[in-house]
């Protein structure tokens, strides 16, 4: 700490005065009630849903279930996540509902005789998909707090499924990237490619999903048995019987999704609340956000080079503990409480050599490697009454395992790589693990979705979320603390250049644009290995700025979302 202090202290003199960063980029402003979604024609739906009288639930399941239709590449009902849910009364709740593993699944069965991994069976095609929990999830939130009726909920996503939409340029060319995936599997090449010589689909043509809207019909009527039993659920079984996959009714019908204790974390006088496991989202962002605050930040300068490596140090340690410790609490122990308390963290700070770059490896020794892919999805909502949704939902992967369930319209999830499939060895996100979160059936495979609320008095002050695998927790890290130390709006703050570091790979990601050739060099001196990402996260968010009547909130330029309200 001590050796801490005097480099603070250097940095504090080399840089004197704070930031006041410019109001001029300004949010999107809504007095009453706001949705910030990431595809426009969910983000439209939600609104009409709270202009109508619905509150944030209502709009939460109506923009889950539209954006599976709209948004196939992350929107789902083939998949699961969390939500943190905040009422007027300021109770918080967390939701949740990530996919299990199926009955049948066992801990090598991604694995070859020898013991190596068979390569992409986690990833892509039937034996990749998890039990989905997402129906599960939005029809136990909608029992408890919804208000309108679940019918009237479904019924925009039954529209778009069964009259089509018009493809935007974001989803044709999502199609285009991912064609040759679908055309390996007839259920998915009948519904993402058009017959014909040119099967792509195009900006601009209409996009029909008759499978799919008849199975949200289903569960229109039925609730969340319209998924989990009865029909849908026997031709789950029989697709997943028929190519070699692992789901079986029994697996659906026994699913559930889960009240769980939300992470609480103080910081600078703000109250944040955040995902538990399975998620470790919360328990990561518990231990950034206690790591960073002993530190004057404004004063290292935004997006300096001291800046990233306070950052980028603390966040070494906090994934370190991710590898080493976190699973599903329902099969392992886990020290929760330790893990994100102030003083376990300033111990882990006081360990840190801030003369030149921390060694990961010396930290916790395992394999590395990297992986790529930005998927997942988030949404925010609050409605007229400060009732507030912090929302974020994935099938993994963009499109999932890529596989339609036949005669669903379903797409499936690859949530299974998100298990340590061999601990030691890396997932598509570059993250270790080992047993903690090894495979087992009905285990939860570890997330980092960090659905996020702020409160500050107890009153409600910011929605936050976002897509990204590994990213997500820093980039959700890092828009909290845009706000909170460096006084930015919620577009400043999303809309700001993004930094990475998940312990392994020993790398600091900087995205593309927005960080200086003297940064860069900077940290280079110090030792650090830096590598360049297009983008990093893509957070939606909402926030009411301190004596304003007004919400605020923005999309992330970074993906196609938007912000309605009124
Ligand atoms: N599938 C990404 C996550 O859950 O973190």
């Amino acid at each position: 700490m001590r050796i801490y202090t005097f480099w603070v202290l250097l940095v504090c003199i080399a840089i004197p005065g704070k930031e006041t960063f410019s109001r001029s980029f300004r949010p999107v402003k809504f007095s009453q009630a706001m949705v910030v979604a990431p595809e426009p024609y969910a983000a439209d739906i939600g609104a009409d849903v709270l202009q109508k009288g619905g509150n944030a639930v209502d709009a939460a399941v109506a923009v889950g279930f539209a954006l599976a239709v709209t948004y196939p590449q992350a929107g789902n009902i083939g998949g699961g996540g969390f939500i943190i849910y905040r009422d007027a009364d300021n109770d918080v709740y967390a939701l949740d509902y990530r996919e299990k593993a199926p009955l049948k699944a066992g801990r090598n069965m991604y694995l070859d005789e020898e013991g190596n991994i068979l390569e992409n069976a986690s990833l892509l095609g039937y034996l990749a998909g998890g039990v989905p929990g997402t129906v599960a999830g939005l029809w136990k939130i909608h029992r408890k707090f919804g208000k309108l009726e679940w019918i009237q909920l479904l019924q925009p996503a039954i529209e778009l499924a069964e009259q089509g939409f018009i493809i935007d340029e974001y989803l044709a060319g999502a199609l285009r990237a991912y064609a040759e995936d679908f055309a390996r599997f007839p259920s998915s090449r009948k519904i993402f490619l058009k017959e014909g010589p040119d099967s792509l689909y195009k900006e601009g043509d209409r996009f029909i999903q008759k499978d799919l809207a008849a199975t949200l019909k289903r569960i229109a009527r039925q609730g969340a048995d319209g998924f989990y039993k009865g029909k849908t659920a026997l031709l789950f079984e029989q697709d997943m019987q028929k190519n070699g996959g692992l789901i079986t009714r029994e697996d659906l019908n026994r699913y559930e999704a889960v009240w769980r204790d939300p992470i609480e974390i103080d910081y600078r006088g703000y109250k944040v609340h955040s995902m538990p496991l399975p998620s470790s989202g919360g328990i990561v962002l518990a231990q950034i956000l206690n790591g960073v605050e002993p530190y004057d930040l404004q004063a290292l300068g935004h997006n300096s080079a001291d800046h990233i490596r306070v950052f980028t140090e603390i966040a070494r340690f906090a994934y370190a503990d991710r590898a080493r410790f976190l699973g599903d609490m329902d099969f392992v122990d886990v020290p929760v409480e330790k893990l994100i308390s102030k003083p376990y963290t300033r111990k882990r700070i006081a360990r840190i050599n801030w003369f030149g770059a921390g060694d990961s490896d010396s930290l916790l020794s395992m394999n590395q490697l990297t992986g790529e892919s930005p998927q997942t999805t988030h949404f925010s909502i609050v409605d007229r009454w400060g009732n507030a949704v912090s929302s974020t939902y994935t099938i993994n992967g963009n499109f999932g395992s890529k596989v339609v369930i036949e005669g669903t319209g379903v797409l499936l999830n690859n949530e299974m790589d998100d298990f340590s499939v061999k601990p030691g060895v890396p997932n598509m996100f570059g993250l270790l693990g080992n047993e903690a979160n090894a495979i087992e059936p009905e285990k939860r495979m570890l997330s980092s979705m960090t659905p996020s609320i702020v409160t500050r008095n107890d009153s409600l002050f910011m929605v936050i979320g976002s897509p990204g695998g590994s990213r997500i927790i820093t980039t959700v890290a890092q828009v909290i603390s845009n706000v909170i130390d460096f006084g930015m709006n919620i577009r400043q703050a999303i809309e700001a250049p993004r930094f990475h570091h998940q312990w392994q790979p020993d790398v600091i990601f900087l995205e593309d644009s927005g960080f200086s050739r003297d940064t860069e060099n900077l940290l280079k001196i110090r030792g650090y290995k830096l590598q360049k990402m297009r983008t990093i996260g893509i957070a939606n968010g909402l926030m009411r700025a301190n004596h304003s009547k007004n919400w605020q909130g923005w999309a992330d330029p970074r993906g196609n979302g938007k912000v309605n309200g009124y």
